[in-house]
C-alpha cells in the first residue's frame, strides 16, 4: 500500500502498480526517479553485466545478498547478542569520556589574582581606591559626629555647654550629611564599577565562546555553556560588586571601631585579640569545605539545564517512545544530585553562624561576670559601661566581617569559573591584516590538497590520511563514499572549521592557512548536510547582511523551486521561520539554503548532500539550476544519490580517509572492478527494486 501526498492531501492510495497505471503525480515521481537512474546508464549498457532499468536482473542477487546477510546476523546474533550489546555499551562510554570531558573546576583557595583581576575590569580599576576612600571619609565623619555630640554635651548635670546649641546642632548635621554623601558616592561607585565590569566580563566570554574552536562545542554540552553565561553571569551581574563594596565597607567600620575603642578603653583589645584568632580558626575551617561545596554545586547545575533543554528538543521523541517517567526520573535525580551540595553548603554556614555567635556570646557573658565580680570602686562605672557596649558591637561587627568575607570567597567562583572561559583558545584570526587575498580571489576557484591530514582532536585518530588532489577551477566535482568515510570532514577542512593537522590546502595559489578566517570563508559557499535557519523571517534568513534588493531574493526563490510556496503565504519574505526553521521541511530547509548560495555568488560552492532531503524531480531541477547558475564556478558536490553526481567533470571516491579513485565519471564507470562502479551498482541495485 502507497499514498501520495499533495499540498495535505491524499491525493491517491493503492498499490504500487496500480498506482502507476493510474498515472498523475505518483507517475511523475517514479518518473523523475527514472530519468535519473539513466543518466547513469552509460558504460552499464554495453556490457550488459550492469543494467539498472532491467529490474529482475538486480533483484535476485540483491534478495539473495539481503539474504544472506541477515542469515549471518542471526547465527552470529544469537549467541552473542549479550556480550554484542555489553561490548556495545562499553565501547559508547570508552567514546562518550573520549569525547565529552568533565566540567573542569578549580581546587584550593580562590586565587589573589582573581580578585585583582576582576577589581581591575572596570575602569582599569580607577574606581577602588576612590569606593575606599569614600567609604573611609565615611567611616571618619560617622566617628568624627559621634564624637562631636560626646565633646560638646555637657557630661553631667550642671557643666557648662563648651558651644552654643546651634553650633552643636550645625557641625552634628555637617558631620551627618558628610557622611551621608560619602555613603551615597560610595554607594554610586560600587553600581557603576558592578555594572562595567559586569558588562566587561560578559562579553569577553561570549567572544571567546564564539570565536571557540569547533571542537570545544563537540565536548562541551550546551547547558555547560548556559549555566555560565546565564547563572555565574547573573551572580556576577546582581551580587558581586556589592558583596565587595560590602566587604570592604565592613573592613573599614572594623577598623574604625578597633582604632576608636583602642583609644578610649584599650583594655579591650586585650580580648578581641583572642577572639580574632578564634573567628579566623572557625572561618579557615568553614571556607575550605564552603568553596568546594559552592564549586560542586556550580559544576551539578549544568547537567539539569542541559537535560532539561534536551527535553525540550526531543519533547516529540520522548513522548513517540513513552520515555517521559524516565526523562521524569533523571530530571529528579539530577536535582537532587544539585539539591545535595546546595543543603550541605546552607549547613556549613549554619555551622559557621552557630558557633560565632556561640562565641560572641561567651565573650560577652565572661567580660560581665569579670565586670560585675570588680570590687566596687576598682573600675568606673562609665567605663565600663563603655567596654561592656563596644565589646558586645565589636563581636557582632567581627561575625559580620568574617560572614562577608566568606559570602564573597563563594561568590566569586562565578568570576573564577567566567575567567576559565575566557581563557579557552581561540580559532584562528579572523583576519591576517599583512596577510590578505586580493578581493577578486579566489579567481578560478582552483583547489589543491596535498598530503591533507585531519582529526578532530590531538588524542584522537587521524580521519584523512594524507588526501592529494587538485579540483581544476570551473569544474564540478563529485565526492562520493561510504558513510563515515570522511566526506563531511574534507569539507570542514576546506573552510577550516577543523585546522588540517598536516599538509596543505591552496586556493589559486594562496595556503588556506595563512590569510585570516574571515578572508576564506567569506569567499566559500556551502549548502551543508545539514541546513540551518535562524529565528525571524525568509528574507533574513536568505540575506542575513541586508545586501541584496527584494528583486534578486524573488529570483533566487524562483530558481531554487521556492517562489510560488513563499508567494502564497500571507507575509510573503516576511514569512516567519521558528527557531532552527521547524515551521519548514529539511527539504524546504534545504533549498532555502541553496537560495542563499546562490545570492552569495561565490566562486567556490561547496553542497553536502545538500539535496538529500527533497524529491527526485525537484533534485534533478536543482541539479540542473546548479550548472547554470555556477557555470563558472568549482562546484564540490557530496552526494550518496549517485546520479547527482554522475555527470559531473570529476568523481573523487573516499574510502576511510584516503582518495580511493578520482578521475572522470566516464573512465571510472569502464573500469569494472572500480569502487566508483560498485557504489554506482549498489545504487542502481537498490533503485531497481522500485
Ligand atoms: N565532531 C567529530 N568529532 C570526532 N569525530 C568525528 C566528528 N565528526 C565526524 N567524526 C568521525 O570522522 C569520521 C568521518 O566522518 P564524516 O562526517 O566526515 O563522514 P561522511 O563521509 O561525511 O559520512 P556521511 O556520508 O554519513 O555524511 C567518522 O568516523 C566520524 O566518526
Ligand atoms: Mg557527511
Amino acid at each position: 500500500m502507497a499514498q501520495v501526498l499533495k499540498d495535505g492531501h491524499i491525493t491517491q492510495a493503492g498499490k504500487y502498480d496500480d498506482l502507476l497505471q493510474a498515472g498523475t503525480d505518483f507517475n511523475a515521481l517514479v518518473s523523475a526517479h527514472n530519468e535519473a537512474i539513466e543518466t547513469m546508464d552509460f558504460g552499464e549498457d554495453s556490457d550488459g553485466d550492469i543494467a539498472p532499468s532491467v529490474p529482475n536482473k538486480r533483484l535476485t542477487p540483491s534478495v539473495s545478498n539481503i539474504d544472506n546477510l541477515k542469515n549471518k546476523v542471526s547465527e552470529n546474533g544469537k549467541s552473542s547478542n549479550t556480550r554484542g550489546i555489553k561490548d556495545k555499551k562499553k565501547s559508547e562510554e570508552r567514546k562518550k569520556k573520549r569525547t565529552v570531558q568533565e566540567e573542569e573546576r578549580e581546587r584550593g583557595r580562590v586565587s589573589l589574582n582573581v580578585y585583582l583581576t576582576y577589581m581591575g575590569e572596570a575602569y582599569k580599576g580607577s574606581l577602588i581606591p576612590l569606593i575606599v576612600l569614600a567609604q573611609t571619609l565615611f567611616q571618619v565623619l560617622q566617628i568624627a559626629s559621634n564624637w562631636w555630640m560626646a565633646w560638646a554635651n555637657p557630661q553631667t548635670e550642671g557643666d557648662a555647654p563648651k558651644t552654643s546649641s546651634v553650633v552643636l546642632l550645625v557641625v552634628y548635621m555637617c558631620l551627618a550629611f558628610g557622611s551621608s554623601l560619602f555613603v551615597f558616592v560610595r554607594s554610586l561607585l560600587v553600581a557603576t564599577f558592578g555594572l562595567a565590569a559586569a558588562q566587561k566580563l560578559f562579553i569577553k566570554m561570549l567572544r571567546c565562546v564564539f570565536r571557540a574552536p569547533m571542537s570545544f562545542f563537540d565536548t562541551t554540552p550546551s547547558g555547560r555553556i548556559l549555566n555560565r553565561v546565564s547563572v555565574d553571569q547573573s551572580v556576577v551581574d546582581l551580587d558581586i560588586a556589592f558583596r565587595l563594596g560590602g566587604f570592604a565597607s565592613t573592613t573599614i567600620q572594623l577598623l574604625g571601631i578597633v582604632a576608636v575603642m583602642s583609644k578610649v578603653t584599650w583594655q579591650v583589645l586585650f580580648l578581641i585579640v583572642p577572639m580574632a584568632m578564634a573567628c579566623m580558626w572557625m572561618q579557615r575551617y568553614y571556607i575550605a569545605s564552603s568553596r568546594e561545596l559552592t564549586r560542586i554545586l556550580s559544576v551539578q547545575k549544568s547537567p539539569v539545564i542541559h537535560l532539561f533543554s534536551e527535553s525540550i528538543a526531543g519533547a516529540a521523541t520522548i513522548r513517540g517512545f513513552g520515555q517521559e517517567k524516565r526523562f521524569m526520573k533523571r530530571n529528579l535525580y539530577l536535582l537532587d544530585c544539585f539539591a545535595r551540595p546546595l543543603f550541605s553548603s546552607l549547613a556549613a554556614i549554619e555551622w559557621l553562624c552557630l558557633r560565632m555567635e556561640l562565641l560572641s556570646t561567651f565573650v560577652f557573658a565572661f567580660c560581665m561576670a569579670i565586670l560585675v565580680s570588680f570590687p566596687p570602686g576598682t573600675i568606673e562605672p562609665s567605663m565600663a559601661g563603655l567596654a561592656v557596649t563596644y565589646g558586645l558591637n565589636l563581636n557582632a561587627r567581627m561575625s559580620r566581617w568574617i560572614l562577608s568575607f566568606c559570602k564573597l570567597e563563594n561568590r566569586i567562583i562565578s568570576v573564577e569559573r567566567i575567567y576559565q572561559y575566557c581563557k579557552i583558545p581561540s580559532e584562528a584570526p579572523l583576519i591576517i591584516e599583512n596577510c590578505r587575498p586580493p578581493s577578486s580571489w579566489p579567481e578560478n576557484g582552483n583547489i589543491e590538497l596535498i598530503d591533507l591530514k585531519v582529526r578532530y582532536k590531538d588524542d584522537l585518530p587521524f580521519v584523512l590520511h594524507g588526501v592529494s588532489c587538485i579540483f581544476p577551477g570551473g569544474k564540478k566535482i563529485g565526492i562520493v563514499g561510504r558513510t563515515g568515510s570522511g566526506k563531511s570532514t574534507l569539507i570542514q577542512a576546506l573552510f577550516r572549521l577543523i585546522e588540517p593537522a598536516g599538509g596543505k590546502i591552496i586556493i589559486d595559489n594562496i595556503d588556506a592557512s595563512a590569510i585570516g578566517l574571515h578572508d576564506l570563508r567569506s569567499r566559500l559557499s556551502i549548502i551543508p548536510q545539514d541546513p540551518t535557519l535562524f529565528e525571524g523571517t525568509i528574507r533574513m534568513n536568505l540575506d542575513p547582511l541586508e545586501e541584496r534588493s527584494d528583486q534578486e531574493i524573488w529570483e533566487a526563490l524562483e530558481k531554487c523551486q521556492l517562489g510560488e510556496v513563499i508567494r502564497s503565504k500571507e507575509e510573503k519574505l516576511d514569512s516567519p521561520v521558528l527557531e532552527n526553521g521547524d515551521n519548514w521541511s529539511v527539504g524546504q530547509r534545504q533549498l532555502i539554503a541553496l537560495g542563499r548560495a546562490l545570492l552569495k555568488q561565490a566562486r567556490i560552492l561547496v553542497l553536502d548532500e545538500a539535496t538529500a532531503s527533497v524529491d527526485t524531480a525537484t533534485d534533478n531541477l536543482i541539479q540542473k539550476i546548479i550548472r547554470s547558475e555556477f557555470r563558472d564556478c568549482t562546484v564540490c558536490t557530496i552526494a550518496h544519490r549517485i546520479p547527482t553526481v554522475i555527470d559531473s567533470d570529476l568523481v573523487m571516491v573516499l574510502s576511510d580517509g584516503k582518495i580511493a579513485e578520482f578521475d572522470t565519471p566516464q573512465r571510472l564507470l569502464e573500469d569494472k572492478s572500480s569502487m566508483f562502479m560498485q557504489l554506482v551498482s549498489e545504487y542502481s541495485t537498490r533503485a531497481s527494486c522500485i
